[in-house]
């Protein structure tokens, strides 16, 4: 008989199968379902950063599965991202989300010798967008080149499997002096991680925090908790340097302190009580990091926490019903509402708690190493 993680990955594996084909139809990447459609990317087209999350859904389901459909299509979408390569202009230092989960992942399930040759074109991107001050450049507003963030700790491992595959540091070194500043910079002392840092582009001094995604500036930001633990966490396992463990850590002791007692995940730590603002893909995400920090640590605790907050999402989040075709509920892009979504289903979510999913079943290819 099967346990519930194995039931629910089975029929996530079932409804996505129902519903990519309207996907594929359409000629587009999915960015969320609303009213029972897929809908593309609300930004910068398959530029957007989330691009890559929909393919890497579908080589998770080709991972435990082993069905041509999931990768056909995984296959799809990443010709629309690659296409992006020629466009460039709105390519950011997100094209670690992007890339990792659709050629990265390509390469790695398949061998294939484009895809990997592409990711290292992806991974050469990102080098272009490093800044010898000490870190990586966010976005490309003419207002933000000094501007850095947290999500991109989860970037970073397209420049550390460059370094393995080419033998060339340079990619690893520029990660490291990343990791570096984010360690110094955006590490609170009490665990907690801030979202945007400015820098002065010329000399990398420190020049202001700036409120994001969160609720304030000085708030806590819950997927920026999540990205950060598990960037951390994938950045110890890409270089063995303790101090990313132990950063992972802090982050991981204070995002299990702010978990509702439903196991959902607050958008904001800091965000006022009267103010219900959920956002579930946080809690996917960290539950991803958690189990991965309890292979690094031998620290069941960490699985322990992991568990809680995948049974609080398939217990109260998850619309297994035709009616929408996404699965995760509660999804929530950026706690000022900026057209993007809030409290509906977003693709990411969806990956992260397939992700975690596959962790507990056994079946993840680990698609972000
Ligand atoms: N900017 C990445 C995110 O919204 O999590």
């Amino acid at each position: 008989m099967q346990n519930r993680y194995q039931e629910a990955a089975e029929r996530a594996a079932e409804k996505f199968r129902r519903f990519v084909p309207f996907a594929s139809k359409a000629g587009m990447i999915p960015y969320k379902s609303e009213k029972g459609q897929w809908i593309p990317s609300p930004y910068d087209g398959n530029s957007w950063w989330t691009g890559g999350f929909w393919p890497g859904l579908m080589w998770q389901f080709y991972a435990a599965k082993g069905d041509a459909f999931y990768r056909d299509e995984a296959l799809r979408a990443e010709k629309l991202l690659t296409d992006e390569f020629r466009t460039f202009r709105d390519l950011n230092h997100d094209v670690g989300f992007m890339y990792l989960l659709s050629c990265g992942a390509h390469a790695k399930m398949t061998g294939d010798e484009q895809a990997r040759m592409d990711t290292l074109h992806a991974a050469s991107l990102l080098m272009g967008r490093f800044n010898p001050a000490g870190f990586i450049r966010a976005w490309n507003n003419p207002d933000r080149v000094g501007f850095a963030i947290i999500d991109c700790m989860m970037n970073l491992s397209l420049l550390f499997r460059a370094s393995r595959e080419t033998g060339d540091p340079r990619f690893s070194n520029a990660a490291i002096v990343h990791a570096d500043t984010t360690l110094r910079e955006f590490l609170r002392s009490d665990g907690s991680v801030s979202h945007i840092i400015e820098f002065d582009p010329q000399t990398g001094n420190r020049v202001r925090e700036h409120a994001g995604q969160g609720y304030a500036l000085g708030s806590q930001w819950s997927r920026g908790q999540a990205w950060g633990l598990y960037g951390f966490t994938l950045a110890y396992r890409n270089t063995g340097m303790e101090r990313y463990r132990h950063a992972a850590e802090r982050i991981a002791a204070n995002f299990a302190a702010h978990i509702r007692p439903d196991g959902l995940t607050d958008c904001d730590f800091c965000q006022p009580e009267t103010e219900e603002r959920i956002d579930n893909i946080a809690g996917a995400i960290a539950a991803c990091g958690l189990m991965e920090l309890e292979k690094d640590t031998g620290n069941k605790t960490y699985g322990e926490t992991a568990l809680r907050l995948v049974d609080g999402l398939l217990s109260h989040c998850c619309d297994w019903s035709d009616r929408q075709c996404g699965l995760l509920t509660h999804c929530t892009a950026s706690y000022h509402d900026d057209g993007a979504g809030r409290h509906t289903n977003i693709t990411y979510g969806d990956y992260f708690l397939v992700e975690a999913l596959a962790k507990i079943n056994g079946t993840d290819p680990m698609l972000w190493l």
